[in-house]
């Protein structure tokens, strides 16, 4: 091997995760055989599953593995090329317009992921120098990569205090009028909490700033048939763009930007994420349409979300496990501290005859001192899955005295 590479020599003798490996404490890249359910056999252990994405169990739903075979027999496997060239068929355009109906907007564009979604739609938005972008500190690293390769000067590029509109403010008034965007998730991807929107719309309407809102954990959660962050606050015409991804409740891969005819119209010409990347498979747009179909008319996978979520929150809090601000399907238990968050993982995972499969959150997901173990709910969990998981968390949290 040459020296360029010594690095990846070295980081594979001695790098964390191989020390991790050693001392039988490496979380990652477990083994999955069989569907996706809320019972899944992972490597050895058979694990209650509180650490996907799957928000409303439609990941194995009968009608939506028939629309994805469907759209391949007619569409075929792939789409080989960009949207602007031969990647655009009847299903993209369907599936927009779909969408911006859905959130209420009046055009979408989609993605290939989340990720695409807001490295380019973002990069695309920050296109002048003298343009500023302001960030909750706790956006998810999509928008942070999104935000960097944005043209503005590197010193426009400005990180707010988490959910702290005062610290927003602050920026706000320092920013010529008109030239900034400010971009949050609606729910944040690792405590669950949701951004203070309404507060955030008011300040954007004093300073002229344009909104940019990451919907990926809240598009079939929250507001009314699952319409998002804006819709749960009533501010849908406030918000200028929301942003979603198919890898969570929509139970594929893509991702969408719903905004106006003249936003859309930009992000489809100067996004290089859309423009030089191949466009979402047949199955994938025939899934999300399939899943529309659905949630339109049908608010119960919601409501069961909802409830599971309920349940367990309120028997997590009874047991004094540290729930932070969640209000949402996804609970984190902080824990603190690198090795005790993993060794909370691994016994949970490895308890018999069940165990439980939840993803530990560490640095840089997580501020030092506040790692914790991400846990997240599906619609067809039953109750017997919640008390059975509630025993579980019980029993090692006491363990590991942690409760
Ligand atoms: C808030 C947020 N935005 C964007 C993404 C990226 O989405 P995807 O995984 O679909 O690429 C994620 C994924 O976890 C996310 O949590």
């Amino acid at each position: 091997m040459t020296k360029f590479f010594k690095k990846c020599n070295n980081y594979y003798r001695l790098g964390e995760p191989t020390l991790a490996k050693k001392t039988g404490i490496y979380p990652y890249f477990h083994l999955i055989s069989g569907e996706q359910n809320t019972i899944v056999q992972m490597d050895d252990n058979e694990v209650i599953m509180m650490g996907s994405n799957n928000y409303l169990g439609m990941t194995t739903h009968p009608k939506i593995k028939q629309a994805a075979k469907e759209a391949i027999d007619q569409y075929g496997a792939g789409s080989t090329g960009s949207r602007l060239l031969n990647g655009t068929m009847e299903l993209h355009v369907e599936l927009e317009e779909r969408l911006a109906r859905f959130i209420g907007k009046e055009d979408c564009v989609v993605f290939s992921t989340g990720m695409q979604t807001n490295l380019g739609g973002i990069s695309s938005l920050l296109s002048e120098k003298d343009e500023w972008i302001i960030s909750d500190q706790q956006n998810h690293a999509s928008i942070i990569d999104g935000i960097k390769l944005g043209k503005n000067n590197k010193e426009n590029k400005c990180i707010y205090n988490h959910n702290d509109t005062e610290d927003l403010k602050r920026y706000l008034k320092e920013i010529p009028k008109g030239k900034a965007l400010i971009v949050t998730d609606g729910v944040f991807s690792m405590e669950g909490d949701i951004a203070k929107l309404d507060e955030i719309v008011e300040l954007a309407e004093d300073y002229n700033a344009g909104i940019y809102v990451d919907d990926a954990h809240s598009v079939g959660v929250l507001g009314d048939y699952g319409k998002g962050t804006a819709n749960h606050f009533n501010l849908t015409d406030k918000v200028d763009i929301t942003m979603g991804t198919f890898s969570k409740s929509f139970a594929t891969i893509g991702g969408f930007i719903a905004a106006s005819k003249q936003i859309c119209n930009w992000i489809r010409h100067k996004a290089r994420a859309f423009v030089f990347s191949a466009s979402p498979p047949p199955a994938s747009c025939a899934t999300v349409i399939a899943i529309l179909d659905l949630i339109e008319k049908d608010d119960s996978y919601r409501q069961n979300l909802l409830a599971v979520a309920k349940r367990m929150k309120e028997g997590l809090v009874e047991l004094g496990f540290d729930t932070g601000e969640s209000t949402t399907p996804i609970i984190p238990l902080v824990v603190g501290g690198q090795n005790k968050t993993l060794r909370f993982f691994k016994k949970l995972f490895e308890n018999k005859p069940r165990g439980i499969f939840t993803n530990p959150i560490l640095q840089p997901a997580t501020p030092k001192g506040r790692e914790l173990i991400r846990t997240s709910y599906i619609s067809t969990m039953t109750n017997e899955i919640v008390d059975e998981a509630l025993d579980i968390l019980e029993k090692v949290g006491k363990d590991m005295k942690l409760i």
